[in-house]
Parts: structure tokens; C-alpha cells; sequence
């Protein structure tokens, strides 16, 4: 139940050749299934980023920045504290996109400012406009004055009219993957860390919130501090602002919502703070201070979103019966495997997803039970057995080979998520929990608060777990579970006895129509819901359809997991009575994964891609650009049209 939608984000693109930047191209070149071939590109290459870490760091961010929701700008400025790694650089090349910049000065020795030359390249699609600053005197600090555009890729800016209460505007970023340098200029790449700390200005009925040391009882004055003293990738820079109250679920923990919102969303994660107390029983102490949960507006283009100290959650897993938390225990899990060891590139991307999507079922089965997290992993094994095959070759790999180039937002698919877990499951079945806890934990320990290639997993995984406990895994399974396509032979398929009953009444009802009593269904949970209707074919006749509508109500069910499944279900198989409910749903919630297999399905017929168009016109004004660009390439390609290019994710 994780990611089924990010495979039709997937583009699989994989860029051959020399160890030239891969930067001009915007139309996809096609996976090839021989594509390992060996170029000379060095092993933490990131080809999306314009940044040379390798001569210059940012070690501190300083920013001054002041929201105006007018002219859904930011503006201000960014000053870097700068560690000049090569001896002859005189350089400092940063990733933006969209921005306008005013002014670059640097601080002399005796403390005062001057201009410093740059320029600003002409934009690529997807990486945007690289800024060379001429810095020949090697400044310690260098200063960016500059602003936004109202079309910032990070950013959503929406009215009053699009919030819940609707008396504050609102606005948030997403930064991941990189859209951070859409509101700030950066080394936007994995490989640089960099403290930071913000001063903002805002409207004063507006709270603002960082992904930094938000105080629960800051007062509401328009002038905001922050500090990060933690270093993070640029991925993690986060800001939003809006109608914002605090509620507190423990007292390092609690919710950010609009106020009609908080009491509801407190209730739902009432279990945030055992969450944390089974993750450090497992994993060793959360190391970031406070763990609070932003409520975002249904516009929110992913499920949650794992920013240090704050993470941004959807109002869709709010449903009232805590079925949907998992998302939680995933976006908690980031603060080890991510935030605290992270990706070097986002070509590593299994190792953020997929080993947190392994700790996300642990911490379930800590608080839920064994049965309720076999359930979960159970949806992932699943739906990654369905989508793989389909994947291009190079894609069902968990990494790509370091001699391999891939574009922006190509490794964000189920493999990262489920295939990476299921990685770990079979790690820890394997070596047992008792040796393989202690591995990753010391894992975490070792890599705190650094960024690393797939290849320095492998090589610590070799010393610390396949040296020290010989017999188990042998190197070749581990080179066929990271770089092998499909699913390994050894891959421990989780059973659940949930599932068993789930598929016999779903057996039952397609043999010969027989629905079962009220009482076998009435307490299944969420997730047996979405067994049920995974084990759905392809399509059902127009009877079946109604009848399951008439026994269940899935047709404008509140469950968007729910309506992910159905609805794509009742437009394949002709079902026009679900029409208005389909429109409401996607013009209501602006989750990508929830409504992209929806989308998909419509535009494979005329009359649907109609409908997807209005839907989309609709919807527009409320959808995040993330989403917008998503849905419009979709459109896009099922007209044929090669003018609009797959966005970057
Ligand atoms: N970090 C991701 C979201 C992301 C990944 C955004 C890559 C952009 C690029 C986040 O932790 C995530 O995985 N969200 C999932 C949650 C789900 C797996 C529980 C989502 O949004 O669906
Ligand atoms: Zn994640």
C-alpha cells in the first residue's frame, strides 16, 4: 500500500556515456536492458545537481527571509558559512530554479561586505539555472540576495478560500527532491550538509514553522527565529506558513494544524509518542529533539514528508480509526535511515525508502502487533510482484551500478520502497533479529549525520554482518538483491492469515456471487479492505460493480486508500455511476499517489480523457505543482503530445 503510484511517475531513464554532466537533455532516453555498461563516472556523481562539493561546502545557512502571500513570493536573502575544500577553488557553483537574483557580496576579512561577479545560466528543464559566483578571494561568508517566482516548484501558495478555516492564507514547500533551490539558492545535492538558522517575517495573524526548533508556544508576531543545529541535506529544508495551532500528544511531541483540524489529527496519532519510545528501543535515541506532525490541506502532493524535527503529513490518513498511521511510523523512521544516514544521491534513493519502510513495519509490529504489520508488509510484497515485471529492466534493480547515469526522480518507485524493505526482511531472516538489530542500529551509529553511496552500505553490510556471521547470505545474493532485476528466489514471502479469510470470501463471491454475512466483514480493517479489492480482476461486470457498491459504499468513500483501488476499477470496467464521486475526490485531494492510478486509468479512453481534462480544470487552482505537472504529463501523453515533458520529481 505504499507507492503504487510512483511506478507511473517512473520514466525509467538511464543516461549512457562519458563523465560529461548530463544536463541539456530534456526528453528521456529509454532504459536499456544491457545498460551496464562501464563509463568513468565517479562513484557519489550527482546528475542533479550543478554543485562541486568537492571544491567548496556550504557548512552554515543563514537565512532572512519574509513571506508575502500577495505576491506569493518569498524574498531575502541566504548567507553561506563556506568550507573551501580544494586549495585552488575560486568558485561556488549553486543549483537554483526560477529565481530572481539581486545581489552577491562577500564579508572581507575586515568584516564588510563587497560585490561579487556571478552569473546565472540560461534554466535547463529540470535542473534549472546554475549560479557561478566568482569568489577569488575565497570568502569565508557569501551573501544571495534574491526572491521567488509565484510559480516556485517548492512552493504552494493558497488563498484563504482553499483552507480549511478560511480566514488565513496559507503556503508550504517541498523540497524533496529538488525543488528546495525553487525558494532558496543551494548546493541542493545530498552529498552537502549544512546547519542553518532563519530569521522570517510574515503577516502577523500567520505562525510560521521550519523544519528546525519549532516552539509550540511561540507567539503569533509575524517575526519567526529558527536554528537547525543539526546538520541536513538540502532536501530537508522546509518551511510553511498559515493558520497554524499547536496541540501536544507528549512532551516532545506534538500535532501543527488549522485549528478545526488539531483536536481530530492529535486524536488520530495519539500513538506518535510509543512510536518514538519503539523506534529507540530498536534503533538507539532519537537525536533531533522534538518529533511534531504538520497537518497540511488535502493539496499536499505526497503522503507525508520526513522534515527534520517537523514532518508534513496529508489530512488523508486521518480517517478516524488509526488505520492509516503507518504513515507516521514511516516518516519517523526517516529520522535514522535518511535523515540521520542519508542517500548520497538520490540514485540510492532504496536507501532512505526502503530501509525505512522496513523500520516503519517494525515500529507497526511494535505497537499493532505482528498480524497488523504482516498485513502491511504483505500489500507491499504484493503490489511489487504485480508492478515489476512491467518495470524497464534497469529499473527493478534496487540501486544502479555507481558507473551507471540516471535522471532526476527515475529511482523513486516501488523497488526503492517495497523491494528495499524487502531487502531487510530478508536480512533479518537470515541473520536473526539478534544479529541483525544490533547491525543496523550500529549502522545508524556509525553513519550519523553523514551521506553515502549504496557501495558503502554494501562494503559495511560485507564487514559487520556477512564477515562476522559466515554461512548466511553469501556476497553473490546480496549483489543479486541490490543490483539483480526482479525478486530474489530468497525473498521471504510474508504470510497473513488476515489475508487467508480476506481471499476466501473475495473466492466466494466471484465463484458465484455470494457475499458474506455482515458480521465476517464488519471489523476487517483497512487494510483487509485493500486486499479485497486487489484481489479484484481486471474488471467486473456492471452488476458485480453495484452490487459491491450497494453491500460496502465504496463509491465517494472518505478512505482515499480505498478510493485509489475502486475508482480506477470502476472507470476500467465502466461504472458511470461513480463519475461524480471520482470528480469530487480528485478535484478535493491533490495526493499524488492517491489519485494518479485514476488519472491514468480515464485518459485510456476519449470520453475519459474528457472527463480527466475537466477534472484537471477544475482542480488546477488547488493543485500543489507537483501534482499539476504529474497529472498534466499524463494528459499529455495520452494525446500524444511531446511538448510536455515527464516533471521532475
Ligand atoms: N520522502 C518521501 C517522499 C518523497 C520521496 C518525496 C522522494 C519526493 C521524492 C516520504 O517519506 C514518503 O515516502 N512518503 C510516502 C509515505 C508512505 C510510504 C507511507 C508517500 O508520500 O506516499
Ligand atoms: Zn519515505
Amino acid at each position: 500500500m505504499r507507492s503504487s503510484i510512483l511506478t507511473l511517475c517512473f520514466a525509467a531513464a538511464v543516461v549512457l556515456g562519458g563523465c560529461s554532466r548530463d544536463n541539456a537533455p530534456a526528453a528521456d532516453t529509454a532504459a536499456k536492458p544491457d545498460a551496464n555498461v562501464a563509463t568513468a563516472a565517479p562513484a557519489e556523481y550527482d546528475s542533479l545537481s550543478y554543485a562541486e562539493p568537492d571544491k567548496v561546502r556550504i557548512k552554515d545557512l543563514a537565512l532572512a527571509l519574509d513571506v508575502d502571500f500577495d505576491a506569493k513570493e518569498i524574498s531575502g536573502s541566504a548567507t553561506y558559512d563556506l568550507d573551501w575544500v580544494a586549495d585552488d577553488a575560486n568558485e561556488l557553483v549553486l543549483d537554483t530554479r526560477d529565481l530572481t537574483i539581486e545581489k552577491v557580496v562577500g564579508e572581507r576579512s575586515d568584516e564588510k561586505w563587497t560585490d561579487l561577479k556571478y552569473e546565472l545560466a540560461d534554466a535547463d528543464k529540470r535542473l534549472g539555472s546554475k549560479l557561478t559566483i566568482q569568489v577569488p578571494d575565497r570568502n569565508q561568508r557569501v551573501r544571495v540576495t534574491y526572491r521567488t517566482s509565484p510559480e516556485a516548484s517548492g512552493l504552494q501558495w493558497l488563498t484563504p478560500a482553499m483552507t480549511e478555516g478560511g480566514k488565513q492564507p496559507f503556503m508550504f514547500s517541498q523540497s524533496q527532491q529538488i525543488h528546495a533551490r525553487s525558494w532558496v539558492p543551494l548546493q541542493d545535492t545530498p552529498r552537502v550538509r549544512f546547519t542553518y538558522t532563519a530569521h522570517v517575517t510574515s503577516p502577523k495573524d500567520v505562525m510560521v514553522l521550519m523544519s528546525a526548533d519549532n516552539d509550540p508556544k511561540a507567539e503569533r508576531d509575524g517575526d519567526y527565529t529558527f536554528a537547525m543545529p543539526q546538520a541536513i541535506p538540502s532536501y530537508l529544508l522546509a518551511i510553511a506558513a498559515g493558520d497554524l495551532v499547536f496541540k501536544p500528544i507528549s512532551d516532545r511531541s506534538g500535532v501543527w494544524a488549522e485549528p478545526a483540524m488539531v483536536a481530530k489529527a492529535t486524536a488520530e496519532f495519539a500513538d506518535t509518542e510509543k512510536m518514538i519510545e519503539a523506534t529507540e528501543a530498536m534503533y538507539g535515541p532519537y537525536r533531533w529533539g522534538r518529533y511534531d506532525i504538520l497537518v497540511l490541506p488535502p493539496s499536499f502532493p505526497y503522503g507525508g514528508m520526513e522534515n527534520p524535527r517537523l514532518t508534513f503529513a496529508t489530512p488523508t490518513v486521518i480517517v478516524g480509526d488509526k488505520s492509516l498511521v503507518s504513515l507516521i511510523a514511516h516518516e519517523l523512521a526517516h529520522s535514522w535511515a535518511g535523515n540521520l544516514v542519508t542517500f548520497s544521491s538520490p540514485k540510492d534513493q532504496w536507501m532512505n525508502e526502503g530501509i525505512t519502510s522496513y523500520v516503519e513495519n517494525r515500529i507497526i509490529e511494535s505497537l499493532y502487533g505482528k498480524d497488523f504489520a504482516k498485513m502491511e508488509a504483505a500489500i507491499a510484497q504484493n503490489e511489487l510482484r504485480k508492478t515489476i515485471g512491467d518495470m524497464e529492466p534497469q529499473a527493478q534493480a534496487l540501486a544502479i551500478r555507481p558507473d551507471i547515469h540516471v535522471k532526476a526522480g527515475d529511482t523513486l518507485t516501488e523497488v526503492a520502497y517495497d523491494k528495499g524493505a524487502w531487502f531487510m526482511m530478508f536480512l533479518e531472516h537470515r541473520f536473526g533479529r539478534e544479529d541483525f538489530d544490533p547491525f543496523l542500529r550500529g549502522y545508524f551509529d556509525h553513519f550519523a549525520f553523514q551521506s553515502i553511496p549504496t557501495t558503502t552500505f554494501i562494503q559495511y553490510a560485507k564487514d559487520n554482518l556477512l564477515a562476522k556471521h559466515p554461512g548466511k547470505v553469501t556476497e553473490a545474493e546480496l549483489d543479486e538483491w541490490i543490483y539483480g532485476q526482479g525478486i530474489p528466489e530468497s525473498a521471504p514471502v510474508t504470510k497473513s492469515p488476515q489475508f487467508d479469510a480476506v481471499d476466501t470470501v473475495c473466492k466466494a463471491w466471484l465463484d458465484d456471487g455470494t457475499l458474506p454475512a455482515g458480521d465476517a466483514t464488519a471489523k476487517w480493517s483497512t487494510q483487509e479492505w485493500l486486499h479485497f479489492l486487489e484481489g479484484m480482476p481486471e474488471t467486473l461486470s456492471h452488476e458485480q460493480l453495484a452490487a459491491l457498491d450497494a453491500a460496502y459504499k465504496f463509491t465517494g468513500t472518505p478512505n482515499g486508500e480505498i478510493a485509489m483501488r475502486w475508482y480506477p476499477l470502476t472507470v476500467r470496467s465502466g461504472y458511470p455511476e461513480a463519475n461524480d464521486a471520482i470528480a469530487a475526490f480528485l478535484e478535493r485531494v491533490g495526493r499524488r499517489k492517491l489519485i494518479m492510478p485514476t488519472y491514468a486509468e480515464l485518459v485510456k479512453t476519449p470520453e475519459g480523457l474528457a472527463m480527466a481534462e475537466k477534472v484537471l480544470a477544475q482542480a488546477r487552482p488547488g493543485y500543489h505543482p507537483i501534482t499539476t505537472g504529474s497529472v498534466d504529463a499524463v494528459i499529455a501523453e495520452a494525446k500524444g503530445d511531446k511538448s510536455v515533458t515527464k516533471p521532475v520529481d
